[in-house]
């Protein structure tokens, strides 16, 4: 199958086919990575913009890097600097980004549906970098693309992601990408954080803590996002993390064998005790060192590249 799309905007709009095509081509380039000269010419001559109008530490290096690995020139937009601070519009900024030269935009924007507008608009390739609650769709690949080293098939392995899932667009783009996997995914976390509609998304909604970890494989946990939130969600984060905060205990519920996960950034004492941050079960930075790989192929890809010339042949 042949790579099609110019733009990455969500995971909901990916064919399982194409989120493994995706991976199969990350799994290229990680062993390249691994390499003495960790850097391919495929991208040489292009030149990439990261515009990033939301902070960002992981997602922003990590595609800084990818480009970097891909021998592109990458140019990092800062935003506090910008012309976006005398009052140019998303519109105006991307439309001289693109008249500068740049062969690519990756976009991280706290309105939903920003990435989707641009590619409206722009003649190259926008990838989508986080967009308000909507979507992280390069978190979601890189999520899976980690669980995957370690359980091997998706299908049917118990995956709970626990905390802020109603503001949270990490959620929202591994549930899609979990769901077309087969994985059996439950949400868990404070009502007012995981509404039981969630449920249409083709995942289990549970309020119940012990219930939800029970034998769980993966545990994946969110940080409460203040930022998105317009309302008071629970009484205090005292309380959130007196009810569902990961601790010894609690991980004790989940398979032995299980994994524990968070996107970043950490809120150390809140969602997550820090010696399971840290512990050997944690596989947090292990997702941060694979998002290189996954932006490597979400940026390959979309620039025109050919899976077949990355991927050995069987
Ligand atoms: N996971 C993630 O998106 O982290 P950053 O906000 O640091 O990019």
């Amino acid at each position: 199958m042949s790579w099609t799309r110019r733009h990455l905007l969500t995971l909901e709009e990916l064919s399982l086919a194409e989120i493994e095509q995706i991976h199969t081509t990350a799994t290229a380039f990680k062993k390249i990575l691994g390499r003495s000269v960790k850097k391919v010419p495929a991208l040489r001559g292009k030149t990439i913009v990261n515009l990033f109008l939301e902070p960002s530490t992981r997602t922003r290096m990590a595609f800084d890097m990818a480009a970097k690995r891909l021998s592109a020139d990458v140019i990092s937009f800062d935003a506090a600097s910008s012309s976006t601070t005398k009052g140019e519009t998303l519109r105006d900024t991307a439309e001289n980004i693109a008249a500068l030269g740049a062969d690519m935009i990756v976009i991280r924007h706290n309105c939903a549906g920003s990435p989707l507008y641009l590619s409206k608009i722009l003649g190259i390739p926008v990838i989508n970098a986080g967009d308000g609650s909507h979507e992280h769709p390069t978190q979601g690949l890189l999520d899976t693309f980690t669980m995957k080293e370690h359980l091997g098939t998706l299908k049917g392995r118990r995956i709970v992601i626990l905390g802020d899932i109603l503001f949270s667009r990490v959620a929202r783009s591994n549930i899609h990408a979990l769901v077309k996997f087969g994985a059996d995914v439950t949400l868990c976390g404070p009502a007012t954080l995981v509404p039981r509609p969630l449920e249409t998304l083709g995942v289990k909604v549970s309020h119940d803590l012990r219930s939800a970890l029970a034998d769980a494989e993966v545990v994946m946990l969110l940080r409460i996002q203040h930022e998105r939130q317009t309302a008071t969600m629970f009484p205090s984060l005292g309380e959130y993390t007196s009810m569902f905060g990961l601790n010894k205990t609690r991980a004790s519920w989940l398979h032995p064998k299980a994994i524990i996960m968070h996107p970043g950034p950490i809120n150390r004492g809140v969602e997550i005790d820090s010696d399971l941050a840290d512990g050997d079960r944690s596989v947090i930075l292990e997702q941060v060192t694979n998002g290189i790989a996954v932006r490597m192929a979400c940026l390959y890809l979309c620039a025109g590249g050919s899976p077949e010339a990355v991927t050995p042949t069987a």
